[in-house]
């Protein structure tokens, strides 16, 4: 995590963000929805299509495959590639046949990049500059990355064609920047991937390229099924906004989607912890809570616990805190009821304006491979967040 790009994010810029509360379908699937917005501009925007929204399923799941992918198609002709998504950070690449000097296992026949090269004077160049995390000798806009689950990838910006269908029935082929990464290195998860597709809130993430080409809203959503698998969207007009939550996102942290300071709830009481600074990362698959809030929270689950059928299971290794019943669970659905839900707080606009955000059992905790229940929230300290309490793609 020391150049440019943070698989949890940190930095500057001026935002809004909105969380949609989960509107439970009544068959049973919950979907938890956060959703990011930056400068809710005025209406006049370039209307190339109409200004419509984009939407893309998405595979996978926190637990056991730990990640989300999305398939975009880039180049022309058009190809498929599996990408992982992170709002965590900006940059999209793609492993890359530039030759590769040293790539992972990937889905498809590594990236061939066209002759368009991004100069070093272009902004989207200068923006990867400000972060430290490019270097610019050979007049090419060389680039490195590295994710704080140990994951880095280094290369070299191109631009090429991302061809996208609009829900309105427009299609459209900007031209958009993006990495050709020829020298990886696998986090620690260490799955096949053909590369990243960077949602962060910095210039040259594909929502900011596209947002501000003039093809969709400043806005990237994404819902999640606790069955995993989801929808992630680009641009505005598909929600329904009388459904949607909006609260501000912090300025003092401009390059997090972070709605700012929260306090958390337990069974709908206040529990003391106030003051927590939280940020959403999709990127990340579990949610941390500083050491203080998470000491907090495990003392109020387990003493919640107390006098039901659920034993702790130290010798389960999926996560940190593991229940086991009488029998294995198969689904959160046989737990829920004995989790209460917690949330958390916004204050940012003052009391009156306060907004929550709800952690039910389907968006916090798993059932591990052996039929025992575990929690999804850790301990942001011992990873190395320090007080940064992080939303991870389970609760969001
Ligand atoms: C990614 O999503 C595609 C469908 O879009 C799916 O076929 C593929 O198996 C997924 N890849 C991984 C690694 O989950
Ligand atoms: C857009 O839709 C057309 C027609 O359905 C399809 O052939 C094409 O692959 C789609 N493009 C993308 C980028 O999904
Ligand atoms: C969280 O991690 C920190 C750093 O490793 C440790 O000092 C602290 O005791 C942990 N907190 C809890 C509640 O486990």
């Amino acid at each position: 995590m020391k150049k440019g790009k943070l698989g949890w994010g940190l930095g500057v810029l001026v935002v809004l963000m909105l969380i949609l509360e989960s509107s439970t379908s009544s068959r049973g699937v919950r979907w938890r929805k956060a959703m990011q917005h930056q400068e809710r501009e005025p209406l006049m925007v370039p209307n190339r299509v109409g200004v419509s929204s984009v939407m893309f399923p998405l595979h996978g799941n926190v637990y056991p495959t730990g990640y989300y992918n999305v398939t975009i198609q880039i180049g022309q002709p058009q190809k498929p590639y599996f990408l992982d998504v992170d709002t965590g950070s900006d940059l999209t690449w793609l492993q890359c046949d530039a030759p590769c000097i040293r790539c992972m296992e990937a889905h498809h026949p590594y990236y061939r990049p066209n002759n368009d090269l991004l100069s070093c004077n272009d902004p989207l160049c200068k923006s990867l500059q400000s972060n430290g995390g490019n270097r610019c000798d050979s007049g090419q806009c060389d680039y490195e990355v590295e994710y704080a689950d140990g994951g880095s990838s280094l290369g070299v910006l191109v631009r090429d064609v991302f061809p996208l269908n609009f829900t309105n029935g427009a299609q459209a082929r900007p031209h958009l920047s993006l990495g050709c990464g020829y020298k990886q290195s696998p986090d620690a998860t260490n799955h096949p991937l053909d590369g990243i597709l960077g949602l962060g809130r910095g210039k040259t993430s594909i929502i900011s390229q596209l947002s501000s080409q003039g093809f969709v809203r400043n806005v990237v959503g994404h819902c999640l099924s606790s069955r995993g698998g989801g929808y992630l969207f680009f641009g505005d007009d598909i929600y329904d906004s009388s459904h949607v939550t909006w609260t501000a996102l912090s300025q003092e942290h401009p390059k997090h989607y972070s709605p700012g300071y929260a306090e958390l709830y337990f069974g709908g009481r206040t529990t003391g912890y106030k003051n927590l600074f939280v940020t959403f990362d999709s990127g990340s698959s579990y949610t941390y809570f500083n050491s203080e809030a998470y000491q907090g929270l495990v003392y109020l689950v387990k003493k919640d616990l107390h006098g039901q059928p659920l034993k702790e299971v130290p010798d389960d290794q999926t996560l940190p805190l593991c229940w086991k019943g009488h029998i294995p669970f198969q689904s959160i659905h046989d737990v829920e009821n004995y989790f209460k839900p917690f949330a958390l707080r916004f204050t940012n606009g003052g009391e009156s304006k306060s907004t929550l955000f709800e952690f039910t059992p389907e968006t916090h905790l798993i059932i591990s491979s052996k039929g025992n229940v575990c929690m999804g929230i850790l301990n942001g300290t011992e990873v190395g967040l320090g007080n940064l309490n992080l939303i991870g793609g389970k609760s969001s």
